[in-house]
């Protein structure tokens, strides 16, 4: 039993039509409960507005995969976090391993982007991760350790003691993303445990609230050995998002362990 509510975010990633979408919606809505522990889809831009009137009245609660690190302006192409809560966004995913490998975003932007959406009063999931080379080279301490000191900088940087609480971070091994490859709950619990202590060695006070998702081909059936790790505290769901009865099956494991 943790004091931190499990909290299991759907990232759709770049998936998706109207009328598939509103199946899938309708289906984990109807089988959505929430009593123990959050449940989130991210969706594509386009589809935000279908998704929070899908979701509208319902417990669950929706975000973005992504942000503008700018606040407003002549920047073709970017949303704002702002926007974004014009239309009641609760979440946005920012440093995505795919957006930090394909956009060769930095973990200084990552930093920017996540004081935005902090800004606009919205929780960023940050996410961080290493890619098998690196962990095979045992530098995964290192690699996690210094996206997420970017994150650390940056908010002792603004000062802004409220948003501490805010931050979740979520762990996403690159090479157990969409490839069937799972960490082992040890490897999570591992690496979730060093996120905490980093963040305890920086904002003592905020570190045991920090909740920490695993993220790489979780499915119902590995769910809940890794959700039963003391540090790991729900999770990013890419590929078992888009089916609601995996959806579901993930939520229901977190749902039992909470
Ligand atoms: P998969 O669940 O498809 O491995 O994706 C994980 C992920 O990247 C979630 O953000």
């Amino acid at each position: 039993m943790s004091a931190r509510r499990k909290l299991v975010a759907g990232n759709w990633k770049m998936n998706g039509t109207l009328a598939a979408n509103a199946e899938l919606l309708r289906a984990v809505r109807a089988g959505a409960d929430t009593a123990a522990c959050d449940l989130v889809i991210c969706a594509p831009f386009p589809y935000l507005a279908q998704t929070a009137d899908a979701l509208l009245g319902s417990t669950m609660t929706w975000g973005a995969q992504d942000c503008s690190a700018h606040a407003q302006g002549a920047y073709t192409g970017e949303v704002s976090a702002v926007m974004l809560t014009d239309f009641g966004c609760r979440w946005v995913i920012v440093g995505h391993s795919e957006r930090r490998q394909y956009h060769a975003e930095s973990s200084a932007l990552v930093a920017a982007k996540a004081l935005q959406v902090l800004r606009a009063g919205l929780t960023p999931i940050v996410c961080v991760g290493e890619t098998l080379a690196e962990r095979d080279a045992r530098q995964t301490l290192v690699v996690v350790g210094a996206q997420l000191q970017a994150i650390v900088d940056a908010l002792k940087e603004a000062g802004q003691a409220q948003w501490i609480a805010r931050v979740v971070v979520a762990y996403e091994p690159v090479w157990a993303i969409g490839t069937g490859r799972t960490a082992t709950s040890a490897q999570a619990q591992d690496v979730h445990a060093f996120i905490r202590q980093l963040w305890r060695g920086a904002f003592a006070g905020s570190a045991d609230g920090l909740r920490i998702l695993y993220g790489g081909s979780v499915k119902p059936g590995n769910a809940a050995e890794l959700f039963a790790q003391p540090d790991v505290d729900g999770g990013l769901i890419g590929g078992a998002s888009l089916k609601a009865d995996e959806f579901l099956g993930i939520a229901a494991a977190a749902q039992a362990v909470a």
